[in-house]
């Protein structure tokens, strides 16, 4: 039997939330940073404990949630598959009902999305997914708060996605439905992009594109990632081939126009999705990117563990 709480709420792919939620979370998310830019101690999650699974490598996801609950004055753990009875054939639905006895939040980077799902559904905490092959949601909300900073509201804005149709685009193009923008898409072929995958419910808000060069033509933003994900490295040698044509580069950035941002969730690997110009160019803002999971993040933690908060 399970114990979980149906009232619940997780963050397991971006259209868990709404327009107006995203709305709060952003408001929110520069009211947090300008809190801890200012050394503003704010710790609303004091004896809150955050359990981290990670079954991949991380540096961003798990800096970000460590550090984030802390500073909120919570704590974390972090476990792996390597050295906790994950790795060694333990039910997910067992381990999600032992975890959330003993933590308030549970943050998980993995394979399939249905193994967040089958963890969600037995816990009595809300889940967060940190990464899976489908979705990266936190990366994506980190990634809009970013857009917005510099450049204002995103609806109606285009993003120009090159490359692999992979958890990060899958989740660009669900944030498009949810927030009313565009996103061109430009992919090799044999690695387009599968709507039903991507868990879209409209036709609306995607264009595909044969040629990168049109996919990055008057594009608010243009923006990439790694040609083989962690999960495919088996696919390595024939993805290099495969993605040679799917590179950001300087002309591209040029094509999509001056005020268009670069942006990519990181790790990069120059010389191949992008060039080290574009990159470490002005166009680029993948410093305040990864600086922007931590805030979006501590904002997100807060709203699944309080609510919204008026301060
Ligand atoms: N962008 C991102 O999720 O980075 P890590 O793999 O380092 O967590
Ligand atoms: N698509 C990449 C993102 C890493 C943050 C991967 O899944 O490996």
């Amino acid at each position: 039997m399970s114990n979980a709480k149906p009232d619940v709420r997780h963050y397991l792919q971006f259209k868990d939330f709404t327009r107006e939620e995203y709305a709060y979370l952003f408001d929110r998310s520069r009211w947090i940073k300008a809190q801890f830019k200012a050394y503003q101690r704010y710790w609303p999650l004091v004896d809150r404990t955050l359990v981290m699974i990670f079954e991949k490598a991380s540096t961003r996801t798990r800096l970000s949630f460590e550090a984030g609950i802390q500073q909120l004055g919570g704590m974390a753990i972090y476990l792996n598959t390597r050295d906790s009875q994950l790795g060694r054939g333990e039910p997910v639905e067992d381990s999600a009902q032992v975890i959330s006895r003993m933590s308030d939040l549970v943050m998980i980077r993995t394979f399939e999305q249905t193994i967040v799902e089958r963890f969600a559904a037995h816990s009595r905490v809300p889940v967060i997914n940190g990464l899976t092959n489908e979705y990266h949601p936190c990366q994506i909300m980190a990634d809009i708060f970013t857009f917005i900073e510099h450049r204002g509201p995103i609806q109606g804005r285009t993003v120009a996605w090159i490359g692999d149709s992979n958890n990060v685009c899958n989740t660009w193009l669900q944030a498009a439905e949810v927030l009313d923008f565009n996103v061109n898409v430009s992919s090799p072929p044999g690695y387009e992009i599968k709507p039903e995958q991507a868990g879209l419910s409209g036709v609306g808000h995607f264009r595909l594109c044969a040629d990168p060069m049109e996919a990055v033509r008057g594009a608010d933003i243009v923006t990439t990632d790694v040609w083989t994900s962690m999960g495919f490295e088996a696919e390595n040698e024939e993805r290099m081939r495969d993605f040679a044509d799917w590179k950001v580069d300087a002309e591209m950035m040029r094509a999509a126009g001056a005020d268009a941002i670069f942006l990519h969730c990181l790790p990069a690997h120059r010389g191949e999705e992008v060039t080290a110009e574009v990159i470490d160019g002005p166009q680029s803002f993948v410093w305040d990117e990864a600086e922007n999971r931590l805030h979006a993040q501590k904002a997100l933690m807060e709203y699944l563990l309080l609510g919204r908060v008026s301060q």
